[in-house]
């Protein structure tokens, strides 16, 4: 451990899986106490477990990122626990692979609920909290499908590009009360979320013919650079996009 966000407070959207877990693991290890939530209870909860086990200090809280109530209530939990918070990271989200003719008003009204209300909700409840620590970091993940067309991912790519700009938009709106809002756009990431994308050789290999890498990345690949952002090594970066890809949107 190095303290690189030693004593800050951060809240990791859907911890408990995947990046999410991994990203509050790395900060835990870096020095920060946790709000890890999900509205999955088990992999939440065992995040949570493994943080305070080696000595971390971590809260669970199982919540909707879709309900702009629950926020609400989260954030003022978490100040109530651990006073303020100085980090945001907007992780949890959904994904769907199906061609638009075939998506449906549910599945379109989901994908956005998650996604993009979820992400607007995070940063509007958390923000006057920022206000009176007097600054902090958020960090929206978004992806490469927020940035370059694929095929059968339309309701999906409509929400993560609605990610980018909205971090866009805050960067712009909160700067003046030293908040920064930034952007991560992973790629081919192995999660629970791309297993059934990597599920076979062949389809891995067509998965990764535009990485330039060609390779799929671990959770951690993408934890480092949140990290980053997250830390005051990142003080003068607000309003940026960072791809976490292998190079699948440099060719
Ligand atoms: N895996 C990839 O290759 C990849 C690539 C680009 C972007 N992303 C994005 O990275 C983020 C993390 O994805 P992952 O691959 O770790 O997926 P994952 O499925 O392993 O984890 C997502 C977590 O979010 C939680 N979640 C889902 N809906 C929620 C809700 N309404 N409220 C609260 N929690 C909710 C899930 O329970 C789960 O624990 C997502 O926003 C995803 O879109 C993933």
């Amino acid at each position: 451990m190095t303290g690189r966000v030693e004593g800050k407070i951060a809240f990791v959207t859907g911890g408990g899986s995947g990046m999410g877990r991994e990203h509050a693991l790395l900060m835990a290890e870096e020095g920060a106490h946790l709000i890890v939530s999900d509205v999955n209870e088990e992999g939440g909860r065992q995040t949570v477990a493994d943080i305070n086990d080696k000595g971390g200090q971590a809260l669970f809280i199982n919540f909707d990122v879709s309900s702009e109530s629950a926020w609400q209530a989260a954030v003022d939990q978490a100040v109530t626990t651990f006073g303020r918070v100085d980090i945001l990271v907007n992780n949890a989200g959904i994904f769907l692979v199906k061609m638009m003719q075939d998506t449906t008003e549910q599945e379109l009204d989901r994908m956005l609920n998650v996604n993009v209300k979820g992400v607007f909700y995070g940063c509007k409840h958390i923000l006057p909290a920022m206000q009176k620590a007097g600054g902090g970091s958020i960090i929206n993940i978004s992806s490469i499908y927020g940035v370059i067309g694929a095929p059968a991912a339309s309701a999906y790519q409509a929400s993560k590009g609605a990610v980018r700009l909205l971090t866009k938009s805050v960067a712009v709106e909160y700067a003046q009360y030293n908040i920064r809002c930034n952007s991560i756009h992973p790629g081919a990431i192995r999660t629970p979320m791309t297993a059934g994308l990597m599920s076979t050789d062949e389809a891995t290999k067509a998965l990764l013919a535009s990485t330039i890498l060609r390779r799929p990345a671990e959770p951690r690949e993408v934890s480092y650079p949140v990290l980053f952002l997250a830390s005051s090594e990142a003080s003068y970066i607000t309003g940026a996009e960072i791809m976490v890809d292998g190079g699948y949107t440099t060719v």
